[in-house]
């Protein structure tokens, strides 16, 4: 690629530090080789509101220019707890119970949208290329496009894209709607997403269908598809080497020789499904006893978005059902679950993986959920543990030799994992490999070049 990419995103990821996830490491490579740029929040709020203001940070990591901004704390209340965390995050999970509709929400939201697209456009040269991530930016090209910037602009939605009649009780989701059209690609993780999107656009705004993948509405083309997304196979698996993490493995595979563990690793967020995994988890001590004094479910569920109420409350549920199930099972020496309520380092979670016979993977609903492809990266080939995955996961329409499961349906969870604890090598083993295969495949590296590569070629509407 000849151009020059540029990267934006709200949170920035530092490529080069240890803790840098797979994304942050694939979109580093891109960046990399192209000297390119990564424009997000600075992670910092400045005290005293600074309405639609911030200092913008320029910092060289390797070859890659990160482009940072300070936000005010008004802003940032509005347009990260409030409209990002409050309105988009619950209703694109399918949780309107839990969405707060604020019109002060959604002009913080715009607000520092303008002042994003204010600040990156005095840092753009005319042959940039511009990928923009996630739901906190959806209103970003239209913004850069008002500037007078005519860039390939592509944008991947890292959540799910609702159904239009969920998406419709957003009050301005039309505006929201609208100002998709302004980029001249957008990536969803699944084709149900892209289902959702192309009836939304066909019911609300009468768009037109051309081709396969390009869509005419509010007088604008844009072309729209599924990039699912994926780990670095080879760095996760590189991690699985790394002192910590087997440490961590022997550690637990000696407190646990029978290796009857269950591992869940989430952030603390009511998608994942967490007091419906717990319930499950308390019915397969129920159902089938033999499971008592035995099986243990480590639960390591990831501090996220505490100011946000919903957040505080699932909290409160999960410590609850943890304490009840350990008050009920629990004997002197074997507490049935095991719940962490903290970050673990990324280096230790290929251990935990590895030691683990189950990995419950089951959110209500979620983008795509990447545990479930790290979990199965990290297994040992000739000895690989299971993986119980949620039918509502991105990840489901491709890791189909998962034991799929409704996670509402909390008997057939349980009837799931007892299924997963008893089966056979020989089963364990060929469902491994084809989804080995599968993560091998569809990796981060080829999402990340599909996307760039349909970028760069996307047809781009006259004008
Ligand atoms: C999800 C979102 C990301 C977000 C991450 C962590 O994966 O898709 O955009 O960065 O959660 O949430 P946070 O609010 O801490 O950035």
């Amino acid at each position: 690629m000849t151009s020059r990419l540029v990267v934006v995103s709200n949170r920035i990821g530092d490529p080069r530090k240890a803790a840098a996830g797979g994304l942050a490491v694939a979109l580093g490579d891109a960046l990399s080789e192209s000297g390119g740029l990564w424009f997000g929040w600075s992670g910092k709020v400045v005290a005293g509101g600074a309405r639609g203001e911030g200092d913008l940070h320029l910092q060289p990591s390797g070859k890659v220019t990160l482009a940072t901004l300070d936000l005010g704390s008004d802003d940032h209340a509005a347009y990260y707890a409030g409209y990002s965390n409050r309105v988009l995050w619950p209703v694109f999970h399918y949780r309107l119970d839990l969405a707060q509709f604020d019109d002060g929400y959604f002009e913080g939201y715009q607000r520092v949208n303008r002042l994003f697209a204010r600040k990156l456009s005095t840092l753009l040269k005319p042959d940039d290329i511009i990928w923009v991530h996630d739901y906190h930016l959806i209103p970003l090209a239209a913004e850069l496009r008002a500037l007078g910037c005519r860039q390939r602009i592509g944008f991947f939605l890292h959540i799910p894209m609702p159904p239009p009649l969920v998406m419709a009780a957003i009050p301005a989701h039309d505006m929201l709607m609208r100002s998709l059209f302004a980029y001249d690609l957008i990536g969803l993780q699944s084709e149900a997403d892209v289902a959702h999107f192309a009836r939304y656009v066909e019911m609300e705004a009468g768009a037109e269908r051309l081709g396969r993948d390009q869509y005419r509405a509010f007088g604008q083309q844009v072309c729209a598809r599924a990039f699912p997304i994926g780990i670095d196979v080879d760095e996760f698996q590189a991690l699985a080497q790394t002192p910590e993490s087997i440490e961590t493995r022997e550690t637990l595979r000696s407190q646990y020789p029978l290796r009857q563990l269950l591992i869940g690793v989430d952030r603390l967020d009511y998608s994942k499904g967490l007091p419906q995994r717990l319930r499950a988890f308390h019915r397969l001590l129920a159902d089938y006893p033999e499971n008592r004094n035995s099986a243990t479910l480590i639960q390591v569920a990831t501090p996220t978005r505490e100011g946000v109420e919903s957040y505080e409350d699932i909290r409160r549920e999960l410590e609850g059902l943890s304490g009840q199930i350990n008050g009920e099972y629990g004997e002197l020496d074997w507490m049935p679950v095991r719940y962490i309520h903290r970050t673990l380092a990324r280096r230790r979670l290929p251990g935990l993986y590895r030691a683990g016979r189950v990995a419950l993977v089951t959110p209500l609903r979620d983008g795509m959920n990447l545990v479930a492809k790290e979990f199965v990266a990290a297994q040992d080939a000739a000895d690989p543990g299971v993986l119980v995955l949620s039918r509502f996961a991105g990840a489901a329409e491709q890791m189909r030799a998962a034991l799929l499961v409704n996670p509402y349906d909390i008997g057939a969870t349980a009837g799931a994992v007892q299924r997963a604890l008893r089966m056979p090598l020989s089963e364990r083993v060929e469902r491994h490999q084809a989804l080995l295969a599968g993560v091998r495949e569809h990796d981060v590296h080829r999402w990340r070049r599909e996307f760039l590569q349909a970028l760069q070629a996307a047809e781009r509407a006259p004008g």
